[in-house]
């Protein structure tokens, strides 16, 4: 299994490019099943996440081309519906399918995903709503068993404002009988992006961004090309790297819009953010003062985001609390942060945070995609040593060569093969 190594102690200094948002790429590729032709994706990054997606998609019949960062998807010839649990395991986003696959052919067979590290995870919104939209839905030896003569439009209100939920549904609803209000909708920009794709094939979308979304169902769609958004994760977790190694680093690709709550927490602690049109140059504090943050819903600050803020804090001034809100189980990377030296209680869904003056060398163990991030981001400043970061598998699902970009940055930082 590949590991990270990192000899921490390096101011960053440089400039860094934003790869596509993983999260915006697998809806859009899922939308492709709408309808046949080719559909032009530019701005797709390279992940292990979205291999998975074109592999159970290509199971189904689905042609992929690849050109660099461009991605050529023709569903004319689908010939299976159903996404299996050797795939699906590895990643719950399969369940993106459901409602393109509905829509499209009237039926799919997905296996249920399972929980997952950080959380329970359900799906149960994403099923009542396609039940209320006259899907019949039936669970077997661990698959979801969905058909329909037809998908009719729906009022809908989610409990929770589920991001792949609330795309779930957009999809499904695009060629629908009639219109579907989506009430209580995820308001992330990947799913503003998801729309944008589905109004490039013909799709009629309003209040995407709001937490109100009214879907008109069309007869027909067409193939489109739509440009992916910007990592704003990614932009996150080199924003924090340069707060926490005194750096000056320069972000470009960026939707500074989407990063408003990190800029305001960044600042916060002392760093000095300039913002120009789709650049964020970031310079870190020489003292890194202490805050608390809640993890919220878009425009909220992001959950993916709460671990590596963590790492910041475990060498701020003074202590900070961070309360995670939207998944049960996501501080699973205290303990590993605790290995390297990191003062850190925690209580039901908050953890208290001392700083310390520093944190200190040590292996350690990956255990889940933003927690791999948060790792790297220890080690960076970590003292006395190298620090090892396994099971860095987590870490490919959704970082596009996170240690070459850290390189280019001037951090000593390898992956070593195994
Ligand atoms: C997406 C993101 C993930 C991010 C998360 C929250 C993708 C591929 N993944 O995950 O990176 O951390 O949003 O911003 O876009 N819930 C239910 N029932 C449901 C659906 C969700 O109870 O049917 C709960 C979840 O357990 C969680 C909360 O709702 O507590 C939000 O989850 P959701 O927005 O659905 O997360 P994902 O879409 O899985």
């Amino acid at each position: 299994m590949d590991k990270i190594r990192i000899e921490g102690g390096v101011s960053l200094r440089g400039n860094v490019r934003l790869s596509g948002a993983k999260n915006a790429a697998l809806p859009v590729i899922a939308s492709c099943l709408l309808t046949g032709g080719w559909h032009r994706i530019r701005n797709i990054p390279s992940l292990k996440d979205i291999t998975t997606i074109e592999t159970i998609m290509s199971g189904i019949g689905v042609d992929f081309r690849k050109d660099n960062d461009i991605l050529s998807i023709n569903s004319d010839n689908i010939n299976e519906c159903e996404a299996p649990y050797d795939l699906v395991k590895t990643m719950r986003a399969s369940i993106l399918l459901l409602g393109p696959l509905l829509a499209r052919t009237g039926k799919a067979k997905i296996s249920m995903p399972g929980g997952c590290a950080i959380g329970a995870r359900p799906v149960n919104l994403h099923l009542k709503a396609l039940v209320s939209m006259g899907v019949d839905m039936s669970l077997d030896h661990g698959y979801i068993n969905a058909k329909t003569d037809r998908l009719k439009g729906a009022d809908i209100f989610f409990d929770i404002p589920s991001v792949t939920g609330t795309e779930n549904i957009m999809m499904a609803a695009v060629k629908a009988e009639g219109p579907t209000i989506l009430k209580n909708a995820a308001k992330e920009p990947e799913i503003t992006d998801l729309a944008c794709m589905l109004r490039s094939m013909g799709a009629r979308i309003q209040g995407d961004g709001t937490d109100t979304i009214v879907i008109n169902g069309v007869e027909d769609l067409t193939p489109a090309e739509h440009d992916i958004i910007p990592d704003r994760i990614e932009a996150g977790t080199f924003m924090i790297a340069s707060a926490m190694t005194k750096g000056e680093i320069k972000i470009f690709g960026c939707r500074p819009d989407h990063l408003s709550a990190v800029i305001e927490k960044l600042r916060s602690v002392g760093a000095d953010i300039e913002i120009t049109d789709n650049c964020l140059f970031v310079k870190g504090p020489e003292i890194i003062k202490s805050a608390d943050i809640k993890t919220m819903p878009f425009p909220g600050f992001p959950t993916d985001l709460q671990a590596q803020f963590m790492t910041l804090m475990c060498i701020a001034r003074g202590s900070s609390v961070i309360e995670e809100t939207i998944f049960e189980n996501r501080f699973i990377h205290v303990s590993e942060l605790k290995r390297m030296g990191a003062d850190i209680t925690i209580n039901g869904n908050q953890a208290l945070v001392r700083g310390k003056d520093r944190l200190l060398a040590a292996p350690v163990m990956a255990t889940d995609l933003r927690a791999s991030a948060s790792l790297i981001l220890a080690g960076l400043v970590a003292q006395g040593g190298r620090t090892e970061v396994n099971r860095i598998y987590h870490l490919d699902r959704g970082y596009e060569a996170l240690e070459r970009k850290f390189q280019g940055l001037g951090a000593r930082v390898w992956r070593e093969k195994a």
